[in-house]
């Protein structure tokens, strides 16, 4: 447990107050941090290490990398509320406008390299090749959603292999993807139904969606390319209306730093960041679990997969909506008819 004097201690400067603000936005390296303080590597992570000691930030080991972030481990009431109490003030702390431009500035940089890769990916079955087993985790993914949806959203949409099991099982399907190349292949996996299928071109931690336009979410193998993982678990919140699913596969942590290749940002997630995101947002977590075997990576390591259900809570005051759920009863029903005419064409 923390100690308030050491706490007290490590916010007694300017510096680190401005490094704890910076790191409540998102995880940061010590490159990332050293660009937008403009300031030596030694001082930062002098710094920085007194804020860990105080348990204000952690570390996060991303193979040879050392990112940081401002997560209070959830026990830690004390750090817990003096973080809370410091973030109203944040706005009046010198160089503010500067920092979060600089900030906002590095999180574009890693957001622009994953639209790059993406981007210059034009032939399908190259990405598939690089993708293995991707039959089996889109299988895994398909395993977590409600059998019928009005509008599923998928998340990181890809080359689309998802969205023709997607649409049989949905009215409408919402296709996110930052890569404008991706959204072309996907266009063209979507397959007949494809006119009840939008693509939007978008980044996760800005969805181009209205809030509650969804009633499920999949995240399928996308998490670990977002820049701030926490930031696109919140848009999906937003985006799900009352009583909506998300279902995320992802990859759980491992070391194979290879991957960072095929634009990679993060290498897997544990279980526990993951549910504390999930709870930090407002979901109910449903479901966890890790899936062995998972995927076999061209290194030939064998990496497992995460798996997550959440729920967005009924809000009080429209936990008793008759009508949304007559809408929901009906399309239900017209996708069981769908399901039906399908199987006996
Ligand atoms: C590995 S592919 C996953 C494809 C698909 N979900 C599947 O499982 O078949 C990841 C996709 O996420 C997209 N992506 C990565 N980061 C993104 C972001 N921040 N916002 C929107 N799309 C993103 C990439 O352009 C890429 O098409």
């Amino acid at each position: 447990m923390s100690d308030l004097l050491q706490i007290h201690k490590a916010l007694a400067d300017e510096t680190r107050l401005r490094l704890l603000r910076l790191l409540s936005r998102s995880p940061l390296n010590v490159n990332e941090v050293i660009d937008i303080l403009r300031m030596g590597q030694s001082r930062i992570s002098r710094h920085l290490r007194i804020l860990a000691e105080a348990g204000l930030v952690t570390r996060r080991r991303e193979g040879t990398w050392i990112y940081y972030e401002r997560s209070p481990d959830p026990q830690d009431k004390l750090v817990a509320d003096v973080l809370h109490l410091g973030s109203d003030h944040e706005r009046a702390l010198p160089h503010f406008e500067a920092d979060m431009q600089r900030m906002e500035a590095a999180i574009e940089r890693r957001r622009q390299q994953t639209r790059s890769f993406f981007d210059s990916r034009r032939d399908g079955d190259e990405l598939r090749h690089q993708s293995l087993d991707g039959a089996h985790y889109r299988q895994v993914a398909l395993s977590l959603l409600p059998e019928h949806c009005d509008t599923i959203l998928d998340l990181g949409t890809g080359s689309g292999l998802l969205l023709p099991a997607l649409l049989a099982r949905a009215d409408k399907v919402i296709a996110v993807d930052a890569s404008a190349t991706m959204l072309e292949l996907a266009r063209a996996s979507a397959g007949a139904d494809g006119d009840r299928c939008e693509f939007r071109l978008g980044d996760l931690e800005h969805l181009p969606v209205r809030d509650g336009e969804a009633d499920a979410v999949m995240a399928c193998m996308v998490l670990h390319h977002v820049s701030t993982p926490s930031v696109a678990l919140a848009e999906a919140w937003r985006a799900l209306g009352d009583g909506g699913n998300l279902a995320i596969v992802d990859l759980a942590r491992h070391e194979d730093e290879s991957l960072r290749e095929l634009a990679d940002l993060w290498l897997g997630f544990q279980p526990a960041e993951m549910r504390r995101w999930l709870k930090m947002s407002g979901f109910e977590v449903q479901h966890a679990d890790t899936v062995a075997p998972g995927i076999a990576t061209n290194n030939d390591t064998d990496i497992q997969l995460i798996t997550f259900t959440g729920r967005k809570p009924w809000q009080p005051a429209q936990s008793k909506s008759p009508r949304r759920e007559r809408k929901r009863t009906a399309s239900r029903a017209t996708a069981a008819a769908r399901s039906a005419r399908t199987t006996t064409k």
